[in-house]
């Protein structure tokens, strides 16, 4: 059995990664985190490594005496991209390391897209970078926006709840533009599915995509109200607001504006919004992870909203 080591396996992806490929039962598994959890252990049944990210050859050593083969790094790399960095120059070290998973699962970066308030885009980019200097095989997923925060919390997901667009709890909507530009949602154990598959496959195209689902916001809207039994409070965000920074924040983002600067959250979430607008999540490609793998069937966006909501409206 291969060894694949999921940096960030602790985490909202990572740990449904693990959890999919644990099942799968073709692979060992091992997650590394910066402190070793027991409580993680026992929940999950995978065993966790401790690692430093800021020491290359720390990190060399710990992926070779593990003999792991596959990186899949799930880190939360929102601010900070030198603890992925670091992976991928440590796997390219490691004797035993071959194929590495970057920390992407979104959509493919424009150059608009590198803004100063959200410096993930630019961190992706270097790691790509790093990557294609490198002498691993690696691929991008995208995979669009989870789905999850569409059914959350009555859906199994790890990730942080939060919602763009839609607040379904509150019953609340604040749409980017018009609303009719379709985007891509993908559940976060469909992703992890899709990963479990590509293990097995004996070449990576640089770019691997998934689509869970495909809908706009209005569709995404409309499929709410019909399941709620109810009328959204609705607003929409002009591309004009959108371009000043600013956009209608919803009940959810409230708790969370408190982690940032004064205005730095209508600044962050209008620049997702002008990136919904312009078709950044209407994932295109000639082939996708669907097509290669018929057998998996994702989740779509009114199933998994009736299955989460259709109780409780
Ligand atoms: N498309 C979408 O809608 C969407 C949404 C969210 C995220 N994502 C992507 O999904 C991936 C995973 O995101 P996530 O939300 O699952 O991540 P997360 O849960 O926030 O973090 C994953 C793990 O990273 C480790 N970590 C956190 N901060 C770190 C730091 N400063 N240095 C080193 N390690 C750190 C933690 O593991 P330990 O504490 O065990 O070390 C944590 O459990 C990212 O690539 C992200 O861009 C996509």
């Amino acid at each position: 059995m291969t060894v694949v080591a999921v940096a960030g396996g602790t985490g909202g992806l990572g740990r449904a990664i693990v959890e999919t490929l644990r099942d799968l039962q073709k692979h060992e598994i091992l997650v590394l985190t910066r402190k070793v959890n027991p409580i993680f252990e026992a929940e999950v049944g995978v065993r966790t490594v401790a690692v430093d990210y800021t020491s290359v050859d720390s990190l060399k050593t710990s992926l070779e005496d593990n003999k792991v083969h596959t990186v899949i790094c799930t880190l939360n790399v929102m601010e900070n991209g030198d603890p992925q960095l670091n992976c991928i120059q440590a796997a390219d070290l490691s004797k035993s390391t071959k194929r590495f998973i970057p920390a992407n699962f979104g959509v493919p970066h424009k150059n608009e897209h590198v803004i100063d308030s959200f410096p993930n885009a630019i961190i992706k980019r270097q790691a790509n970078a790093a990557l294609e200097k490198s002498s691993l095989e690696y691929t991008n997923i995208y995979n669009g926006l989870f789905m999850d925060y569409y059914g959350m919390p009555h859906i199994k997901s790890y990730l942080q709840p939060t919602s763009m667009a839609i607040d379904i709890p509150s019953r609340t909507a604040a749409i980017p533009g018009s609303g009719d530009v379709p985007l891509v949602l993908t559940y976060t154990f469909d992703v992890a599915r899709f990963v479990g598959a590509l293990l097995g496959q004996e070449k990576w195209d640089v770019e691997s995509y998934v689509i869970g689902d495909r809908v706009t916001w209005n569709q995404l809207l409309q499929i709410a109200e019909e399941v709620t039994e109810t009328k959204f409070n609705t607003t929409y965000d002009s591309v004009e607001k959108l371009k000043r920074g600013e956009m209608t924040l919803l009940p959810s983002h409230l708790p969370v504006r408190a982690l940032f600067q004064d205005g730095q959250l209508e600044t962050v979430l209008s620049a997702f919004g002008l990136w919904f607008n312009d078709g950044a999540y209407n994932l295109t490609a000639d082939r996708t992870l669907n097509d290669t793998f018929p057998e998996i069937k994702t989740r779509k966006v009114r199933d998994f909203l009736q299955e989460a909501w259709g109780a409780s409206k």
